[in-house]
C-alpha cells in the first residue's frame, strides 16, 4: 500500500527533483561518504570535495589502509573534523568486522562509527533497498510542518512523534522508496525551507497541516536559544622566505590533529613568541576574521611577522607542503589572503 502521500512525492521527485548527483547509485560506500559529507555541509560544497576524496580513496579498503593526515589533508575546509576521523575508523571496522562488506541493514550500519539512525537508513535504503524512514533536520521540520506536530524536536516526545510519522509514510517497494527518501531531501532542501517555504510548488500542500494553519512560521517549535558565546584569539603568521611557521595540533580538544598557526591571548604574547622564533624584520596586526563553530564564535587576530635569521630550521614548513596539510578553514584562509 502506498500512502497519497508517497505517491505524490515520489511522482514530484521524478520530475522536479535532484537526480543526477555523483552519489545517487548504489554502491554503499559512495553511498556512506556521500551521508557523512552531507551530515553538516550543504551540497554545493560537498560537490566540491567529494570527487577529490574518491579518486584518492576509490574503496573502503584504501581509505582503511590511509594514514590518519592524508584523510584529513582530504577533509580540510569540510569542517566538523571528527566526521573524518569517525570515517576513517569505520572504515578499519567494515574491513576487520565485516569482511570488506558494508552491512546490510540499518541496524548492521548503526554500528559504525559516526553512522546513527537516520543515516544509516538513508545508506539502508539507496545501497540496499530497504524499508528504513530517515529523520534528518531537514525532514524533521517538514514532518513537523505537514502533520502539525508541535513541540521542539529536540523532545524526546516530539521526536518519538516525528519517527511515527516518517515510518508510517513509507511506501513499500525498493524503486519508490529511493525516489522517495530522495524526495523528502529535495522537498526539505528546496521547497520546505526553514524561512519562506515555496508552499505554491509543493506537491503536498493540499493536506500539510501548516499551510492549512498558516502555521509554517511557527512549525517546528524552535527551543530557547542559549546566546552563543564569543571568543577572541590572535594567530602568529610567521614566514621566512617561502617557509611558514605551523604546528600540528594535539590529538585531543579543537581541531585536533590539524596543522594550525600558534594561538596567543593577546599581540604583545605573540610578539614576544616571535622573538624566540628569529629576528623580526617587518611585523603587522591585519584585519580580524570570524569563525563560526556550533558552540561559540571564535574572532581571530592575525599577527603576521617576518623573520630573517630561523633560530631552528625545524620549525618551518615550505608553503606548499603546509598547503598540503589538514588546515581548519580560517587558517587556510588567512594563509591564502597573506602569503601569496
Ligand atoms: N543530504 C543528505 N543526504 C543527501 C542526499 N543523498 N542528496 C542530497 N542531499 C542530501
Amino acid at each position: 500500500m502506498m500512502t497519497p502521500f508517497a505517491h505524490r512525492l515520489a511522482a514530484w521527485q521524478a520530475r522536479h527533483g535532484r537526480n543526477h548527483l555523483p552519489w545517487q547509485g548504489n554502491d554503499p560506500y559512495r553511498v556512506w561518504l556521500s551521508e557523512i559529507m552531507l551530515q553538516q555541509t550543504q551540497v554545493a560544497t560537498v560537490l566540491q570535495y567529494y570527487p577529490r576524496f574518491l579518486a584518492r580513496f576509490p574503496d573502503v579498503e584504501s581509505l582503511a589502509a590511509a594514514a590518519d593526515d592524508d584523510v584529513l589533508a582530504l577533509w580540510s575546509g569540510l569542517g566538523y573534523y571528527s566526521r573524518a576521523r569517525n570515517l576513517h575508523h569505520a572504515a578499519r571496522q567494515v574491513m576487520d568486522e565485516y569482511g570488506g562488506q558494508f552491512p546490510r541493514d540499518r541496524a548492521g550500519l548503526e554500528t559504525l562509527k559516526g553512522v546513527g539512525r537516520s543515516t544509516a537508513a538513508a545508506i539502508a535504503v539507496f545501497a540496499f533497498g530497504q524499508k528504513e524512514a530517515i529523520l534528518d533536520g531537514n525532514v524533521k521540520r517538514l514532518l513537523a510542518r505537514h502533520a502539525g506536530i508541535y513541540g521542539t524536536p529536540d523532545q524526546p516526545a516530539t521526536l518519538a512523534a516525528l519517527w511515527a510519522e516518517a515510518e508510517a509514510r513509507l511506501p513499500d517497494d525498493a524503486a519508490t522508496l529511493r525516489r522517495y527518501t530522495q524526495g523528502l531531501m529535495d522537498l526539505g532542501n528546496g521547497i520546505c525551507t526553514r524561512t519562506r517555504p515555496r508552499c505554491g510548488e509543493c506537491p503536498v500542500a493540499a493536506d500539510c497541516y501548516a499551510y492549512r494553519h498558516d502555521a509554517t512560521a511557527a512549525l517546528p517549535e524552535k527551543r530557547a536559544k542559549k546566546p552563543n558565546p564569543e571568543r577572541h584569539t590572535v594567530m602568529l603568521l610567521a614566514r621566512c622566505g617561502d617557509r611558514l611557521h605551523l604546528y600540528r595540533r594535539p590529538d585531543r580538544g579543537i581541531w585536533r590533529g590539524l596543522w594550525s598557526l600558534p594561538e596567543y591571548d593577546s599581540v604583545a604574547a605573540a610578539e614576544t613568541a616571535a622573538q624566540t622564533l628569529g629576528a623580526i624584520t617587518a611585523r603587522a596586526t591585519l584585519p580580524a576574521i570570524t569563525h563560526k563553530f556550533t558552540h561559540y564564535t571564535l574572532h581571530i587576530a592575525p599577527f603576521a611577522v617576518t623573520i630573517a635569521a630561523p633560530a631552528r630550521a625545524a620549525d618551518w614548513l615550505p608553503q606548499q607542503e603546509a598547503l598540503a596539510k589538514g588546515l581548519p578553514a580560517p587558517v587556510r584562509r588567512l594563509i591564502d589572503d597573506h602569503f601569496r
